[in-house]
């Protein structure tokens, strides 16, 4: 398995040439030179700032109105699931749609490590998006066979969406599999049944329409098919959710990894 991507050391030295001159005295016209760059760069810094280059916009775009994606939401609840599995947040896998974005959000986290699967095509991923499948951190895998991990090669599991594509003869065998890659658990986010997606595009990317199932739905499929709740985790993170007034959009259940 290939490793995240190195901190790209930062090259402030390499401004050397710029400064090495004021080891002499440095001219009236170099300081004010400097001055005025400085301004620029403070203006260019505001103006970024103000327009949101800042922020992260995924909260925003994907509230549009009757396509909900369950990817945002892990954006979202991202600080919820670190209070509620602490250690076990150190090396996760993600699998569902737009996954890069998941991704290169948890790279960024201090001492976490984070690979993903995109269940879908990627044609209109981005160059960062190519740039961590080239690298092997992102793969492009039909989750209807078996992933390519060893069992407990990740800590905690994350998947959002891709199940509410399959049938459940592939969740048979792809929610188990989720399982066994993982060794302190597996978070399912799936959409609600009222929650409705675009329909034509959705069957010509993921294959079929979304079937969205109620938490009755899911509970009895995982007591059926011998996947196992897990109570410690449901509580952390309901208190944790509580505590940060966080109001899930998609439904999410806290699954054992197989002991
Ligand atoms: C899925 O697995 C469960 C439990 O093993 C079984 O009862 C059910 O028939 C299976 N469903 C399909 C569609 O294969
Ligand atoms: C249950 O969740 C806790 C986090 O709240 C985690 O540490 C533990 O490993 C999980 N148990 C299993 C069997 O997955």
């Amino acid at each position: 398995m290939s490793r995240r991507p190195g901190n790209h050391a930062r090259r402030f030295g390499d401004n050397g040439g710029l400064f090495s001159s004021s080891k002499s005295r440095p001219s009236p016209i170099l300081s004010l030179g400097l001055i005025v760059l400085g301004g620029a760069l403070l203006f260019i810094a505001y103006s970024y700032r103000n327009s949101g280059g800042l922020g992260n916009n995924i909260d925003t775009t994907s509230r549009v109105e009757g396509d909900y994606s369950c990817t945002a939401e892990v954006h979202r609840a991202l600080p919820i699931l670190k209070k509620a599995y602490g250690d076990s947040m150190h090396k996760i896998l993600h699998v569902g749609p737009d996954t890069c974005s998941v991704v290169s959000k948890l790279l960024k986290e201090e001492e976490t490590v984070a690979w993903g699967v995109e269940p879908y095509d990627i044609e209109d991923a981005d160059s960062s998006c190519r740039a961590l499948v080239h690298k092997g951190i992102v793969r492009v895998a039909d989750i209807k066979f078996p992933l390519p991990y060893r069992p407990k090669s990740f800590s905690l599991v994350i998947i959002s969406d891709a199940l509410d594509y399959l049938s459940p003869r592939y969740l048979n065998k792809t929610l188990p599999d989720l399982a066994r890659v993982s060794a302190d658990g597996l978070v399912v986010f799936t959409g609600y049944p009222g929650h409705q997606r675009a329909k034509v595009s959705d069957v010509s990317k993921f294959g079929r329409a979304a079937k969205l199932r109620s938490a009755t739905w899911w509970v009895r499929y995982f007591v059926q098919t011998n996947l196992e709740e897990n109570e410690t985790a449901i509580k952390k993170f309901e208190q944790a959710a509580t505590k940060r007034s966080f109001v899930p959009n998609c439904q999410i259940f806290h699954l054992k990894s197989f002991q």
